[in-house]
Order: structure tokens, then C-alpha cells, then sequence
């Protein structure tokens, strides 16, 4: 017998139930995983609420560390007792143990604990895609980061700096913006929760000499999309990656060309895994590790919780009282 968190209904935070529930053997192909710390990320919000829909009932989660506990029939390359962790589908990482396709766990390095390793794998895999796929770094050197003190935006802002980005980050408080300047942005907008981003384009059109920036990557959705694009610089790029604040409207293309032959992407780690060949992924997942513990990014914990106070660290995270990521520990 096992415990997990579960919702029947998507809804708030309190739809969050932690029940009982039996762990089979390990299938063919499949190994069982003690977890250490689970990662909790924005999407398991998503699921949690109905915003992005999954089958009923569903375990939420996408990312955890653990230690393999029994391997399935046929399953080769892996020990019992080895340090792994995920990130992918099918949700279920809210629980305390789990069987989950062996081919998916990647050995963890002594040099990052399960706690760094959960607050790191989604958030670094994500901040990776968008640096060194998305992002049109030679284009122009200005580039905002909505959220810039988030999970993903504290990561996201250092690495992009590291590679020669000058990045205004967007934060909802001072406190974040301190966060924020240390991970390298070289220039920080305070949007308080509540406030309207109406001044936010001339704010950037200031801070870049009029020019606009090159790249905005927006994970707020509804509330930052016009100032995004109105903070463009001709033929700059929108990668709207996120929807903390609701759904961005349809995009119109004759609209993108009129106000400066803009592109708008919309990148997704869970379509990059589900794409991406196997072995591209490992090496991606390699350059997070590395990149981490060189010292080129950082993972930031904001804070941990017992998995069973799963609710609580969904309210924290949809009340934009975070900065950082949350890690669970069953
Ligand atoms: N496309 C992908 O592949 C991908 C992968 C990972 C994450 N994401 C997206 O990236 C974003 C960040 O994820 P995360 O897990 O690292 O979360 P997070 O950034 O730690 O938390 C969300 C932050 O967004 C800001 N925000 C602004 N308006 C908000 C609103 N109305 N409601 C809630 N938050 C609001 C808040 O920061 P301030 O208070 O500073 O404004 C809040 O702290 C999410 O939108 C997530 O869906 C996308």
C-alpha cells in the first residue's frame, strides 16, 4: 500500500486529495521508483483546474527524483538502488512510489542532491529548449523574461545571460527583482499583482533606446500579450510559452506583420520530449546537469513541503508568492 495525491474533479487547490492506493509489480519495460522529491510546475496547475484536460481520476505531476525500488521484466541498464529521476508523462509523480517506463529515468549525478534534481529537471529542460531553440540570440541583444523570478524564469534569466543576453526581467515585486538582478538581468520592471502591464512596452522601449527587444519569452499569457508584442523590436519574436494568467487570445497574422513583421512560437517541452529523438534528449538533459553544476545556472528551491500538503503549494504557486521552485516530499 501506497499514497498519492489525487483529484476526481478538476477544480482549486482543495480538489488535492491524498488517498491510499495499491503499487502492482512493475510491468514489462517498467521499473518501481521510491520518490524523494517531486517537482511541482505550473502544468500540474493546468491539470489540476481543467485548463489543460486530463482522464479522471489523475495523479498530477510530471518530474520527481527517487531511487529504484524492483525493475520489470526485461528492463536492462538500471540497478535497484540506483538514484534516478523523470520528467515527462503520463502525470503521476504526486505519490509517494510509482512504476514508470525504465527507459525514461535518467541516473542521477553525485553532485546534485533529489531536492536540487526536482526543482531542476522540467524548469532547466524548458530554460534549455528556450535558450538554445528558440531564442534568437543573434538577432538582438535586448530580451524580456516575463515571470523572470519564477521556477523556470530564475533559470531562464541566468543561462540567457550567461550566453550574452541583455535581459529585462518582469517580476510582480522588489523582493523578486533583487532575486532577479542577481541571476544577471541588467534591468528589472515591477508589475505588481493587480497592476495592469499598460506601461510595461514604453518601460522596455526606454530601457533599450526606443529599439524594443529582440525575444519576449511570455509564460503569463492573457494579461502580458499585447504588452509582449507592442515590446518588440521589428521582426522580433513573441515565444508565448506559458498561461499563468489564462489563454492568449487567436493570433492574427496580418496583424504580426503590421506592427513589425513579428513571429509568434509556441514552445512546448512536453511536445520536445514527446518528439525529440531519445538520444537528443539525453544529451540536453546532460547540458542541464553540467550547466547546473557549473555553476551557469541555479536551481532555486523556494521551499519544501510534505507531498501530502499539495494543495498548500498550489495555492502558494497560483498566488504568485513564490519565487523559485516548490518541491514535495513524501
Ligand atoms: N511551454 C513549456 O514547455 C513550459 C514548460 C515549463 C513551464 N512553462 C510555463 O512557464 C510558466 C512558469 O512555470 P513555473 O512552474 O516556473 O511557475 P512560476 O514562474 O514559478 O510561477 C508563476 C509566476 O508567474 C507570474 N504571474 C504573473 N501573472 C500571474 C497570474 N495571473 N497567475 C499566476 N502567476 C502569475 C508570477 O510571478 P510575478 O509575481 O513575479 O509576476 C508567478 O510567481 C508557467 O506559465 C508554465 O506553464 C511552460
Amino acid at each position: 500500500m501506497t499514497h498519492r495525491i489525487q483529484f476526481t474533479a478538476p477544480g482549486g487547490p482543495e480538489v488535492l486529495q491524498w488517498v491510499e492506493a495499491d503499487l502492482p509489480d512493475p510491468g514489462p519495460g517498467e521499473a518501481r521508483l521510491r520518490h524523494t522529491a517531486i517537482g511541482v510546475n505550473y502544468i500540474d496547475v493546468y491539470h489540476r483546474s481543467g485548463a489543460y484536460p486530463v482522464p479522471l481520476p489523475a495523479v498530477p505531476g510530471f518530474e520527481a527524483a527517487g531511487v529504484v525500488e524492483a525493475l520489470g521484466p526485461g528492463v536492462t541498464g538500471l540497478a535497484v538502488g540506483q538514484r534516478v529521476a523523470y520528467v515527462d508523462g503520463p502525470t503521476g509523480a504526486y505519490s509517494e512510489a510509482r512504476n514508470h517506463p525504465a527507459d525514461r529515468l535518467v541516473p542521477l549525478p553525485a553532485s546534485l542532491s533529489d531536492e536540487v534534481a526536482a526543482a531542476l529537471l522540467f524548469k532547466g529542460l524548458t530554460a534549455h529548449m528556450l535558450v538554445r531553440r528558440v531564442w534568437r540570440a543573434g538577432a538582438e541583444p535586448w530580451v524580456l523574461v516575463h515571470a523572470a523570478a519564477g521556477g523556470v524564469g530564475l533559470i531562464l534569466t541566468r543561462w540567457l545571460a550567461h550566453e550574452g543576453g541583455r535581459v529585462i526581467g518582469v517580476v510582480g515585486s522588489e523582493e523578486k527583482a533583487t532575486a532577479v538582478r542577481a541571476e544577471g538581468a541588467e534591468a528589472v520592471v515591477v508589475v505588481p499583482r493587480g497592476a495592469a502591464y499598460d506601461q510595461l512596452a514604453a518601460e522596455v522601449r526606454r530601457i533599450t533606446g526606443g529599439r524594443g527587444v529582440g525575444t519576449v519569452f511570455d509564460s503569463v499569457g492573457r494579461d502580458t500579450f499585447e504588452a509582449s508584442l507592442d515590446s518588440l523590436a521589428p521582426f522580433g519574436l513573441l515565444a508565448s510559452f506559458g498561461r499563468s494568467s489564462g489563454p492568449v487570445p487567436p493570433v492574427n497574422s496580418e496583424e504580426l506583420g503590421r506592427r513589425g513583421s513579428l513571429a509568434f512560437q509556441r514552445p512546448s517541452i512536453i511536445g520536445h520530449i514527446a518528439k525529440a529523438d531519445p538520444a537528443i534528449l539525453r544529451a540536453d538533459i546532460a547540458e542541464v546537469f553540467a550547466a547546473q553544476t557549473q555553476g551557469i545556472i541555479r536551481a532555486h528551491i523556494h521551499g519544501t513541503l510534505p507531498l501530502r500538503e499539495a494543495a498548500q503549494a498550489h495555492a502558494l504557486l497560483e498566488s504568485r508568492a513564490t519565487r523559485g521552485a516548490l518541491v514535495l516530499l513524501p
